[in-house]
């Protein structure tokens, strides 16, 4: 039994995908407090679920998220935000999920919406997906790692002209300026998504979980630590019973099958 939530959906797909929707669709997925403290907690329990391999994160096909809430956040004061911790107090809770979390992006990821799927693994978006920071708008700036993640994302350039500009990127730019790793038409997103979060779901828990690590690890350290810190996840990996089965599998020329330790 999935719990249920006010602002999220929950379900798991052929036992081992976790699926979370965001479902506030009178304000656009508009993230709220309570709907990031709903996420946090959904995304922990998938996480914690042995059989849970892998999880997407959706919204509406008009949106996934139109960015932080405005209207709650209209009347915060300084003293409310930097004594409450805001942003850091339970949107990045996705950071520390260690299993893979796909985003699956259909229509608007705007402001906080883009930045919540920038904290995802990588992102999958349908042909109408719209990324943008419009925060510039508002009077303030992206506030939960736009300016952080979009230029690593999508170089210098384009990550500027976004922030200041407060332009839309369409799915096609967002895909050759790498924000997204693949564009499919909204009716075959979801498809999509969970077949790639069953692919992941098949491999070695154990190895899939060093391959989220380590990939991260190169957004984090100079290169020259982040290779080090590879190299001994590579070595650890074969102390798992995975690395073997793996590896036998392919010298026999038959499917391995994974018991993640
Ligand atoms: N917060 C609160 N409500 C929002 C919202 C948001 N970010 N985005 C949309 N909504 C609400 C609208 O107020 C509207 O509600 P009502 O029907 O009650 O009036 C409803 O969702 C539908 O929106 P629109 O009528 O505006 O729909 P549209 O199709 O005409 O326009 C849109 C769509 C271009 C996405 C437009 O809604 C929009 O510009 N939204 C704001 C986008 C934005 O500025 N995001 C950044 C927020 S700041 C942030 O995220 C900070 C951070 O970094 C953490």
């Amino acid at each position: 039994m999935t719990p249920s939530y006010a602002n999220i959906q929950v379900r798991i797909e052929s036992e081992k995908v976790g699926i979370v929707t965001l479902d506030r669709p009178k304000a656009l997925n508009a993230l709220n407090d309570e709907l990031m403290t709903e996420l946090g907690a959904a995304l922990k329990a998938f996480d914690a679920d042995d059989a849970i391999g892998c999880i997407v994160l959706t919204g509406s096909e008009k949106a996934f998220a139109a960015g932080a809430d405005i209207g709650a956040m209209a009347t915060y004061t300084f003293a409310d935000v930097y004594k409450g911790d805001y942003i850091t107090r339970n949107w990045e809770t996705i950071r520390s999920i260690r299993k893979p979390v796909i985003a699956a992006v259909s229509g608007y990821a705007l402001g906080g919406g883009c930045e919540l799927a920038m904290m995802c693994d990588f992102i999958i978006a349908a042909d109408n997906a719209r990324f943008g920071q419009p925060e510039i708008k508002l009077g303030v700036i992206p506030g939960a790692g736009g300016t952080q993640r979009l230029p690593r994302a999508v170089g210098k350039a384009k990550a500027m002209d976004m922030a200041l500009t407060a332009r839309m990127m369409k799915a096609d730019e967002a895909e050759r300026a790498g924000l997204v790793s693949r564009v499919v038409p909204f009716d075959k997103m979801m498809e999509e998504a969970i077949e790639a979060a069953l692919v992941i779901a098949n491999f070695s828990r154990v190895a899939v979980m060093a391959a989220k690590e380590s990939v991260n690890r190169a957004f984090e350290s100079g290169l020259a630590d982040g290779v080090m810190f590879e190299r001994r996840l590579f070595h650890a990996l074969f102390a798992t019973s995975d690395q073997k089965e793996g590896m036998d599998a392919f010298v026999n020329k038959r499917p391995a099958a994974f018991k993640h330790e």
